[in-house]
């Protein structure tokens, strides 16, 4: 099957066989990674601009590497220096950068739908790279790599996404990857955080802790997301951690095997203990590297690339 996207905008969207055509892709770039010269010249001549007009520190970086190392031309803007602080809407601010030429936008914006508005008024390739608490794409697809390096097949694996799973766009993205990919996703959290309603995307909520971590094969921090939360949902930050922040005790709940993910940034001694983050069964700093291979793949893609013939684990 040829690629024929040229947006990323949501993993809501992508086949099965989509997913996986990046994740092949993925690999052959991974590898490149480990060369002593690291850049590949497949997007040569092409110039990417990075508007976050979010804050982000892995994201930006990882899609920042991941244009240099495809030998792309990458330009950086965010939103204190840009000229939205003077009242200019994000659809000038686009136009004006396609206007400059850019072969390429990344977007990082706290609104929901931002990235597809753009794909809809702009001629280049619009990448979404977090819209508020809608989706973000890129880190589902690199969340779910990593599971695959360490556990092959994701089908019937027991993955636990524990924490603020309603203002999440790690989690909308991870859970509609997930399902496609025949994993059996548990949802953990306060009852304000993790609604009922999560079932219709193929999920189970659970709000006990003890049997959810049990069975987990994986399980995936999230921090509370207040920039998002328009009022409290639970009464405070500690009694939120004292009732489901990963500590050492509910850590001996978890299969022995089971690896521990976070997307970052991490909020330490709220959803999870720096021991255990900096533990034996983290793979949150392998997560933040597979964001450039990653990255390389959907730069890559969306810039009109093929993907590898060989697909992987599955
Ligand atoms: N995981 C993630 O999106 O981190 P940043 O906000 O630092 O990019």
């Amino acid at each position: 099957m040829p690629w024929t996207r040229k947006h990323l905008i949501t993993l809501e969207e992508l086949s099965l066989t989509e997913i996986d055509q990046i994740h092949a892709t993925a690999i052959a770039f991974k590898r490149t990674l480990s060369r002593s010269v690291k850049k590949v010249p497949a997007l040569r001549g092409k110039t990417i601009v990075n508007l976050f007009l979010e804050p982000s520190t892995r994201t930006r970086m990882a899609f920042d590497m991941a244009a240099k190392r495809l030998s792309a031309d990458v330009i950086s803007l965010d939103g204190a220096s840009s000229s939205t602080t003077k009242g200019e809407t994000l659809r000038d601010t686009a136009q004006n950068i396609q206007a400059l030429q850019a072969d390429m936008i990344v977007l990082r914006h706290a609104a929901a739908g931002s990235a597809l508005y753009l794909s809809r008024i702009l001629d280049i390739p619009v990448i979404n790279a977090g819209d508020g608490a809608h989706e973000h794409p890129t880190q589902g697809l690199l969340d779910t790599f990593t599971m695959k390096e360490h556990l092959g097949s994701l089908t019937g694996r027991k993955v636990v996404i524990l924490g603020d799973i309603l203002f999440s766009r790690v989690a909308r993205s991870n859970i509609h990857a997930l399902v496609k990919m025949g994993a059996a996703v548990t949802l953990v959290g306060p009852s304000t955080l993790v609604p009922l309603w999560f079932t219709d995307l193929g999920v189970k909520v659970s709000y006990d802790l003890r049997s959810a971590l049990a069975d987990a094969e994986v399980v995936m921090l999230l921090r509370i997301q207040h920039e998002r939360q328009s009022s409290g949902h639970f009464p405070s930050l500690g009694e939120y951690t004292g009732m489901f922040g990963l500590n050492k005790t509910r850590a001996s709940w978890l299969n022995p095997k089971a690896i521990i993910m976070h997307p970052g940034p991490i909020n330490r001694g709220v959803e999870i203990d720096s021991e255990l983050a900096d533990g034996d069964r983290s793979v949150i700093l392998e997560q933040v590297t597979n964001g450039i291979a990653v990255r390389m793949a959907v730069l890559y893609l969306c810039a009109g690339g093929q993907p590898e013939l060989v697909m992987p684990t599955e």
